[in-house]
């Protein structure tokens, strides 16, 4: 579990410092007191990506340089530097060249009151969600993520490159398949798992007869090499890459019809019973449940719904859920409460 955790010029914060409990932790604080913010660090010191946002220039206080992360997780001391010039980790004081043995302490899995956008948002949403999860899943698949995304950017150059030769595209096959196939695969095995405990979930949540279905739907089919072949007329006429797992994509239905159709209270809890399946899937996968970040989602739910949430987190996981009220909250809830002061506004100094 988490028990430590110190920001240096992270978002809002010049310096700070929090300390987590196990089981619930609550961090509460008017608008824009930093809660997400919080949340958000520690994500990034046990993923070293947020969910925000895939740029992480966008989290380094504004005006600073880099950013440092400083914490302890099961007993294990994790150091993130981070600027967009320098990336530095550390375990236990020991500097780390590559990113693999860090990665392998934390699993997280991230709630919030955005998650509609799985439903309603671009395909991108629901690709950063696979990733996210495949990541902590698969070890092969960041390095395969970003050998892909390499080997995607050179292709798309050459594309818009006034006359790209036929070899030149060619040599970008090996690799583009060879790291997209597994990015496929990986990604049809993880959502094949997940669908059956989201159902499970989506039943227990809603407590409704209806129906909830995830399906990968890959751009190129099952045949990755045939479709790059063929599509090859397309990608020189409109300069890009048209097919790959860059434009993957999950089917979410409610009851046999599109997600997109259900009520916002639906949609939310679809997200949250793929949240939870998430979850579940990697308490299946590691046998410990992951730390679970909930941003401010009680609030949408009513209070059926709250409850059930309550009652589904996976027992003995870490929570960490901020909140600007605790009203909502069943007397008697034992937790661990973080009061965040307001942010002071910027003194000019005269
Ligand atoms: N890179 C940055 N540098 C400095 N300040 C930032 C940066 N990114 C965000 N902020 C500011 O951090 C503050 C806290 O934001 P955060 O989203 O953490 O608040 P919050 O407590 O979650 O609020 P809410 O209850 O509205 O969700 C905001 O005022 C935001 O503008
Ligand atoms: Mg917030």
């Amino acid at each position: 579990m988490l028990t430590r955790l110190k920001l240096g010029q992270f978002r809002c914060f010049e310096n700070f410092e929090a300390e987590f409990q196990p089981g619930l932790n609550l961090i509460i604080g008017p608008n824009a007191a930093g809660k997400t913010s919080l949340l958000e660090a520690a994500c990034v010191m046990l993923r070293l990506q947020s969910p925000r946002t895939s740029k992480l220039g966008d989290i380094i206080r504004h005006e600073a340089r880099g950013l440092v992360l400083d914490g302890y997780y099961g007993g294990a001391h994790l150091q993130f530097y981070y600027s967009p010039r320098r990336k530095k980790l550390a375990l236990d004081s020991v500097e780390q060249s590559s990113a693999a043995e860090y990665l392998r302490l934390g699993k997280v899995v991230w709630f919030s009151n955005t998650d509609i956008a799985l439903v309603l948002g671009s395909s991108e949403v629901r690709r950063r969600f696979m990733d996210f999860l495949a990541v902590q899943l698969h070890p092969a698949y960041r390095g395969a993520l970003r050998n892909y995304e390499r080997a995607l950017r050179s292709r798309n150059l050459l594309l818009k490159s006034p006359t790209p030769r036929f070899k030149e595209l060619q040599a970008f096959n090996e690799p583009l398949l060879e790291s997209g196939k597994l990015l496929m695969a990986a990604r049809q095995s993880f959502i094949t798992a997940l669908r059956p405990l989201a159902q499970l979930a989506h039943t227990a949540i809603s407590g409704s007869r209806e129906t909830l279905d995830a399906q990968y739907i890959p751009s190129c089919g099952s045949d990755f090499a045939a479709a790059l072949e063929s599509s090859r007329g397309e990608d020189l006429r409109l300069r890009q890459t048209t097919l790959g797992p860059h434009r993957d994509d999950l089917h979410l239905l409610l009851s046999n019809a599109p997600a997109t159709l259900g009520s916002e209270g639906q949609q939310r809890t679809l997200a949250l019973s793929l949240r939870l399946a998430a979850a579940r899937l990697m308490e299946a996968d590691t046998g410990k449940p992951p730390l679970l970040l909930l941003d401010d989602i009680f609030g949408e739910l009513d209070l059926q719904r709250r409850a059930a949430l309550l009652r589904e987190l996976p027992p003995g996981a870490q929570q960490i859920v901020t909140t600007t009220q605790i009203e909502w909250l069943p007397q008697g809830l034992a937790a661990n409460v973080l009061q965040m002061p307001p942010l002071q506004p910027a003194t000019n100094a005269t």
